[in-house]
């Protein structure tokens, strides 16, 4: 009875989900809550070692997911990694944008280069990919779009530059994408994550002075854990998350209301 309810709620099986930036961090263990909760899972990424041995831990949890090798900074890749992904398991219900790079130079010495490169993987890609799937979905109606966004899209930290723009045109863009799909069945949202423990901040997390300092000013008194990522997102590629859209949902242990 209780389960039947929980599948009701939650279930996604039968759906297709894409994340990108889904062989690393917070977007692999998206990935794999995505799947594990009944979807079949496609991640994109650029390196192959990364990307298989993360379709075989999936697969050895009995999931079906697939993956594809592309460079998401150029709009050519974008769209050839899009219509690869489709062949494995068809076109997607769920898109998640995980993959994002924070380049970090000082503002002052923020060239072309860096700022293009930001804003090609951070902003563009997942607006490529917006455009390919979410006609689509709201013409099946129904649809998920997740962006993981960051708390620098609403304040400055350790040189936001470049990454914290981008950051913070990612939850306009879930906006923009809210109010054209969402009477269609199709939800956009982001997920804001606080400081997490990935390769991303290796140079941060591999100070443990910084790391203690970071942790102490979340609530909870630790810093974020990619799979604390996982519940939250099922919430929002599920038929629970129906009438929740233009959102962006903190999972940060309380750092940006403290
Ligand atoms: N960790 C944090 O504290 C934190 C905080 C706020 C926001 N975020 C955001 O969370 C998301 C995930 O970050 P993470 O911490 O999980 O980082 P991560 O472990 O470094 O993962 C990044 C993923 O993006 C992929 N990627 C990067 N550039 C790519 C490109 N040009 N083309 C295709 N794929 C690319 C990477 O794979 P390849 O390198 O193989 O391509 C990897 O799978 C990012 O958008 C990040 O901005 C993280």
């Amino acid at each position: 009875m209780t389960s039947h309810y929980l599948a009701e709620l939650f279930s996604l099986q039968g759906r297709v989900a894409l994340v990108t930036g889904g062989s690393s961090g917070i977007g692999r263990a998206i990935a794999e809550a995505l799947a594990r909760a009944g979807a079949s899972v496609v991640v994109v990424a650029r390196r192959e070692a990364e990307l298989a041995a993360t379709t075989a831990a999936l697969e050895a949890h009995g999931c079906r997911a697939a993956w594809v090798s592309a460079d998401l900074g150029s709009g050519d890749g974008v769209r050839a990694a899009a219509e690869q992904a489709v062949t494995a398991f068809g076109e997607p219900d769920i898109l998640v944008n995980s993959a994002g790079i924070n380049l970090r130079p000082p503002m002052g010495e923020i060239g072309d280069e860096v700022w293009d490169a930001t804003m090609a993987v951070n902003l563009r890609a997942p607006f490529l990919l917006g455009e390919r799937f979410g006609p689509g979905m709201a013409e099946r109606g129904f649809g998920r779009i997740i962006h993981v966004s960051s708390q620098q899209a609403f304040r400055a930290f350790v040189q936001s530059g470049a990454y914290g723009v981008s950051k913070a045109g990612l939850e306009g863009l879930a906006r923009s994408q809210a109010e054209a799909w969402s009477p269609h069945g199709v939800t956009c949202n982001t997920l804001v994550p606080g400081f997490v423990m990935t390769p991303l901040n290796a140079r941060l997390s591999g100070d443990p002075e910084k790391v203690a300092a970071l942790a102490a000013r979340t609530m909870i008194g630790r810093n974020g854990l990619a799979g604390d990522f996982a519940g939250a997102a099922v919430f929002l590629a599920s038929r629970a998350s129906a009438y929740v859209t233009g959102q962006a949902l903190f999972v940060d242990g309380g750092l940006s209301s403290h």
